[in-house]
């Protein structure tokens, strides 16, 4: 077969491809099978037996049995932050509540303080580090929200970060307008004149700088019908606009329902979720997305309530909620591992969470997220004896080799 097109391809060759296809073995699984790249495209998979004769300008790459899967996605991130927060962590150790230490005008808010505070160069320097440790782990696709500037300028300036990482690094990112993420302090009592701000001044000015629009709805911050109203400025700016909200972490206000009735992509952390929420996600084919980190580094108790997800035939996604208060975390992988070990997912169900499901809850799945013909060639290789090692690891980091769009843009010292 010879290339007209005039792009390179490279031959993956004798490796365990994990496909991450639905209607496949667990995992997708294919022992001894080939996937072959043309330029930023996946062009061929199957059985090495089946795989056709190529000519021209082709790179063989030999698997030698490891195993390769679609690159990692973190569907849920605020990486874009100023400040650091480690010594509320230590008050909370000391028995201050996440929300006691809102309310005295912490947590969220401290960050917006630092983030306003901080030039672009500053954030941009500070996020890097840690997209960095991402990437070097098989993530090819990331989700960074704004939402620590809660003024025109800070969430702007967050998003200009966002959008100098894409440039910069050999990664997709998905941006989210989080302007309702807490109340900023100008507006104190004012909830509904913030709302309107964001409504009226925001969104107009920055709808054309995101993929999504995203709320915090719950008791410390916004309640539902401020999310509706949100949302509902956001569809009527651009009718394409995507939907997120956190929901239910910390009390069930109803908002995931609400939300998945107008649209909503995803729903993330409902660790409060009803039963009868799971159904109405189901219905609107809304992603559920936990994020692990943060149910951890809050010790919160209350779980999500996966077996009603699973019975509903709910789609679970696994995401990092890297930030620099609940879930300082830069590891997707232990996320997968937490969501098994915390929340009761199978290893198959966590890694589906950080690939094909993840996929979905950024509306990127017919693009990434598996490995078939046409999908963007995102690659992960890994050093595991068995697709469950993804998520078995603690502090390891089996990632050998990382391809972004059918090029190498990482690899492992001993690969
Ligand atoms: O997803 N839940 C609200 N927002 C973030 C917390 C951000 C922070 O604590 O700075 C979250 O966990
Ligand atoms: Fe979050």
């Amino acid at each position: 077969m010879t290339d007209e097109s005039g792009a390179k391809r490279i031959i993956f060759r004798g490796y365990q491809l994990l496909t991450l296809q639905v209607d496949h073995q667990p995992y997708g699984w294919l022992a001894d099978a080939a996937l072959v790249t043309r330029g930023p495209i996946i062009e061929w998979i199957g059985p090495q037996r089946e795989l056709p004769a190529y000519d021209g300008d082709v790179q063989i790459q030999e698997g030698h049995g490891r195993f390769l899967s679609p690159g990692l996605i973190d569907c849920h991130t605020h990486l874009v932050y100023g400040g650091d927060r480690s010594a509320e962590w230590e008050q909370r150790l000391n028995g201050v509540s996440y929300e006691e230490i809102a309310r005295r005008g912490g947590g969220i808010l401290s960050t917006v303080k630092a983030t306003r505070e901080a030039s672009e160069d500053e954030l941009f320097a500070s996020a890097s580090q840690r997209v960095s440790a991402f990437l070097k782990q098989g993530v090819t696709a990331i989700e960074i929200k704004s939402g620590y500037g809660l003024n025109l300028d800070t969430e702007r300036k967050m998003l200009r970060v966002a959008r100098r990482i894409e440039q910069h690094f050999p990664v997709h990112v998905s941006k989210t307008l989080l302007a309702a993420h807490a109340l900023p302090p100008e507006y104190n009592g004012r909830a509904d004149d913030y709302i309107d701000h964001i409504c009226e001044g925001m969104l107009p000015a920055l709808i054309g700088m995101v993929d999504a629009v995203d709320i915090f709805c719950e008791s410390i911050a916004f309640n539902p019908q401020q999310m509706q109203r949100v949302f509902a400025a956001a569809r009527q700016l651009n009718p394409q606009i995507q939907l997120k909200a956190h929901v239910e972490q910390l009390s069930n206000l109803g908002g995931a329902r609400r939300a998945a009735q107008m649209g909503a992509l995803s729903v993330d952390h409902i660790e409060y979720l009803s039963a009868t929420d799971c159904a109405i996600l189901a219905e609107h084919g809304t992603v559920a997305t936990l994020l692990p980190g943060a149910f951890y580094n809050l010790k919160e108790t209350q779980k999500p309530p996966v077996d009603a997800l699973r019975q509903a035939g709910v789609p679970i996604a696994i995401s990092s909620d890297a930030n620099p208060g609940s879930s300082p975390v830069a590891s997707l992988l232990l996320m997968a591992n937490m969501a098994c070990n915390l929340f009761g997912l199978t290893p198959e169900e966590a890694i589906v969470g950080l690939t094909r499901n993840a996929a979905r809850a950024l509306g990127l799945d017919s693009a990434m997220g598996t490995l078939a013909p046409g999908m963007q060639a995102n690659l992960a290789i890994w050093d595991i004896p068995h697709p469950a090692g993804l998520a078995h690891g603690i502090g390891h980091n089996p990632c050998l080799a990382v391809y972004y769009q059918g090029k190498r843009i990482h690899q492992a010292d001993e690969a």
